[in-house]
């Protein structure tokens, strides 16, 4: 499975499959999408309002909160409301389009009825749980060539276009190394660093006690494909389930999404070839607040082999505690033949900046998006092109995962992506495809 960066080739590339997919029903220039929110609250709430924003219909609402819920169902008193989105793709039949923002462990089960039932889907980042259910949902999107995009939304703004257009440009020179790293360690740690690091929660094993579960949650439906376990309030509400491997994936997956998507972008990147995880012993339960992922990849086109390395919590690149760059909380930091490019969200900065005082930007060339949920929403319309759609989301999803599944095996892994196998670690096998509770099957 090849995924490109949003290049024009692509774009033609997506319109040309989407146009051999089976007919797609369209709502059409001029007229409402019919909207379903499947997680109404946190960055459902968000989803929902941006959603609605642009002049859609929300039609129905989906949440175990009973509280989100009758949060939305105020906003919106025309939606139909469900708790069980299985019961939603049941009996409701007359939409357009859905967007997925409940937990992580969940997306898969909540978006593959809609492709399946020929829908536009917007789902939040990370788009699965895992990388098999990753390409389940590749697949099942381009069979259903509906209009997908994953919640990545800075991939929307202007600087990380600029910043695509430098490196491929080659202000920088061809690239052979890319640092990532992110100031957030939220995760298994000392209860010191947690205090440090101002965690949200200080937690180091599962509890043995049960709690009852407040009386507006259905925490059965919470746990929908999870092993089932009691209540407690170390997982909920969100953000507090990220850090359990049973239903997030810690931080490499969860910010890995938006900075990795920006190598990503730039470099061309798809499938590594082998990945070597760090900062660990692993927990088997708990994702690490701090820990690196080092991710090798050949070369791609006229671009030469590289490597990515990821940096989360305490760890940063040498470049960063040696003081050689500034000390921006989170970046990114291309390493090219002819200088340096750090970029975070909002900015970049050529480096050293005295080589590069007097460099032009040759202009923008990448299309300005019209913002991220909008882009969604005008394909949904027209069959045109999203920026990341499952395919290119899917793979960056994957390649976070791998991290994650390099980290709990402490072994450094080869990629074997077409069989979704890593040669010589069999034990990688069971964080890359998970077993589901007894009545749940993501067929
Ligand atoms: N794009 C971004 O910048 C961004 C920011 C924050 C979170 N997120 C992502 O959004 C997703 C949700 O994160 P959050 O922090 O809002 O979590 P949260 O727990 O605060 O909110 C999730 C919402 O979905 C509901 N929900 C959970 N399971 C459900 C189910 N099975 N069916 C229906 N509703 C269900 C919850 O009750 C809640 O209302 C995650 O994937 C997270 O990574 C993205």
């Amino acid at each position: 499975m090849k995924s490109r960066p949003a290049s024009r080739r692509h774009f033609l590339a997506t319109i040309l499959a989407a146009s051999a997919a089976p007919a797609v029903v369209r709502a059409g220039a001029g007229k409402k999408l019919d909207v379903v929110i499947i997680g109404c609250g946190g960055r459902g709430a968000g989803n929902m309002g941006e959603i609605a924003g642009a002049g859609e219909n929300i039609v129905a609402l989906c949440d175990v909160n009973q509280q989100n819920l009758a949060a939305a169902a105020r906003q919106f008193p025309g939606a139909k409301t469900f708790t069980d989105f299985r019961k939603l793709y049941d009996e409701f039949k007359s939409f357009d389009a859905v967007a997925v923002s409940t937990a992580e462990h969940t997306h898969a089960f909540a978006t593959l009825p809609a492709l399946q039932r020929k829908k536009h889907v917007y789902c939040e980042k990370p788009l699965t749980h895992n990388i098999w259910e990753c390409r389940k949902i590749r697949e099942a999107a381009k069979q259903a060539g509906v209009a997908t995009q994953m919640g990545t939304q800075i991939h929307a703004t202007s600087n990380y276009r600029r910043v695509v257009e430098l490196i491929q440009g080659g202000a920088i020179g061809p690239v052979t190394a890319c640092h990532v790293w992110v100031g957030r360690a939220w995760g298994l740690q000392s209860q010191e660093a947690a205090k440090r690091n101002g965690d949200i929660v200080y937690v180091t094993g599962r509890p043995t006690e049960a709690q009852t579960p407040p009386p507006f949650l259905d925490w059965d439906l919470f746990l929908g494909p999870a092993p089932e376990r009691p209540f407690h309030e170390v997982y909920f509400p969100g953000p507090k389930w990220y850090r359990w491997w049973d239903f997030g994936s810690g931080t490499m997956s969860d910010l890995g999404s938006h900075w990795n998507d920006l190598p990503f972008w730039a470099l061309k990147l798809d499938a590594p070839l082998t990945i070597e995880a760090s900062g660990g012993p692993a927990h088997a339960e708990l994702a690490p607040a701090t820990m690196s992922a080092t991710y090798a990849y050949g070369p791609r086109g006229d671009m030469p082999a590289c490597q990515l390395t990821w940096y989360q919590g305490e760890m940063r690149p040498a470049a960063w505690t040696d003081k050689k760059i500034p000390q921006w909380d989170s970046g990114a930091l291309f390493i090219g033949e002819k200088g340096m490019l750090l970029a975070d969200y909002d900015r970049y900065l050529l480096l050293p900046e005295e080589q590069f005082k007097d460099y032009q930007h040759a202009g923008p060339r990448i299309p300005e998006s019209p913002g991220h949920h909008k882009e969604w929403l005008e394909a949904c319309r027209s069959g045109g092109p999203t920026t990341c759609n499952f395919e290119y989301s899917g793979a960056l999803t994957e390649a976070n995962h791998l991290g994650n599944v390099a980290f709990r095996t402490g072994k450094k892994l080869v990629w074997d992506a077409a069989k979704m196998e890593c040669p010589g670690t069999p034990e990688a096998a069971r964080f890359i495809k998970r077993e589901y509770r007894k009545g749940w099957a993501l067929v």
